[in-house]
């Protein structure tokens, strides 16, 4: 599959609880060539239930979209189709790393690791009623005694998936300890050439950090996942650092304003009182490291006006003048 299918290199990562259609569209206008949408449970898309459709909405403009699922066979993903395909996603990618054991326990996210041979059927089924892209997101494997991403990319490749973003790290590390990256190494030796698309995903935390990723493993793109949390400019700053070999960083100003954009953004999807709420966690990333922060966390996270946090955020900008 040619990388421009998908929108190109650099990707904003799927992060449930955090990639809605507000982060989606915050990340875009700095840069990202596309997103993901928060995983989708198969069951809750056959069953066509509010909560799902909620996370398939696209903001307005949104021209591709990835559309993350999760479920534990082929039987779900097969009665999802006709309510997936209605939200014409740009690729289907097939959740294979939530580590969560609400998710694990019934045999999908990470488990698929330790059932290599699922994921073949789960991608043909797919295949049975479409031709978008099949994508599979995984992990090194379920613990570092069974390490097997090779194998469990091969099965994918061989039912038919046309993109592999490998996170390199086992369920057990769930999000900590390093990525490994000889296995992005070992992943593009195995794969390049075969036409399939390869992203890494595992402590892509700067700009640097991206574009080694893709030149010293020799991968096609990489998904920025908790580097991109209150910080969407890192988009704009890789594009920046690809074409020229550095990047000059957004001041406190900018990344305010683009703060408040975000919370605008949130209210005007879902409303002021649940808008500020769910915007909380965002806006501690975006104030973390700057001074003054750590005084105004504790009043941002009991404010449900969007005009209020925005003072907030604009005493911090005035503090940096000062
Ligand atoms: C809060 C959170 C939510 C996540 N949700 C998903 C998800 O829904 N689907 C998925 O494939 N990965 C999910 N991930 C994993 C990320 O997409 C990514 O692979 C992982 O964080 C490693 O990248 P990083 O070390 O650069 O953050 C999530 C990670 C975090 C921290």
């Amino acid at each position: 599959m040619d990388i421009k299918t998908i929108g190109g290199p650099f990707i904003l990562a799927p992060l449930a609880g955090y990639t809605d259609k507000a982060f989606r569209e915050i990340a875009r206008l700095w840069g990202a060539d596309a997103a993901v949408t928060e995983m989708v449970s198969a069951e809750g898309l056959a069953r066509n239930g509010e909560k799902t459709k909620a996370l398939l909405e696209r903001f307005p403009g949104e021209d591709n979209l990835i559309v993350q699922i999760f479920g534990p066979s082929d039987d779900p993903v097969r009665r999802a189709m006709e309510n997936l395909l209605s939200y014409n996603p740009t690729a289907i990618d097939i959740n294979c790393g939530c580590p969560v054991p609400k998710v694990v326990k019934t045999g999908a996210g990470s488990a698929l690791m330790k059932n290599p041979e699922m994921i073949g059927k789960i991608i043909k089924a797919i295949k049975e009623f479409t031709a978008i892209p099949v994508s599979v997101k995984f992990r090194l494997g379920w613990d570092s005694e069974s390490i097997n991403f090779m194998e469990f990319a091969s099965v994918a490749a061989e039912a038919g998936a046309e993109m592999l973003t490998l996170h390199a790290r086992t369920r057990a590390q769930g999000y900590s300890g390093q990525a490994d990256r000889n296995a992005f190494r070992i992943l593009s030796e195995g794969f390049n050439g075969s036409g399939i698309l390869l992203f890494g995903s595992g402590d892509v935390f700067t700009p640097e950090d991206a574009i080694s990723l893709i030149d010293e493993c020799h991968l096609d793109g990489v998904m920025f996942a908790r580097g991109a949390i209150g910080n969407p400019f890192i988009f704009k700053e890789t594009k920046m650092m690809k074409a020229e070999g550095c990047y000059s960083i957004p001041n406190l100003k900018d990344r305010m304003e683009t703060a408040m954009k975000h919370l605008d953004l949130m209210v005007k999807y879902y409303g002021e009182d649940k808008g500020c709420r769910e915007m909380r966690k965002h806006l501690m990333a975006y104030i973390k490291g700057i001074p003054g922060s750590s005084r105004v966390k504790n009043e941002i996270a009991t404010l449900t006006s969007s005009e209020k946090i925005k003072e907030i955020l604009m005493t911090l900008v005035q503090a940096d003048f000062l």
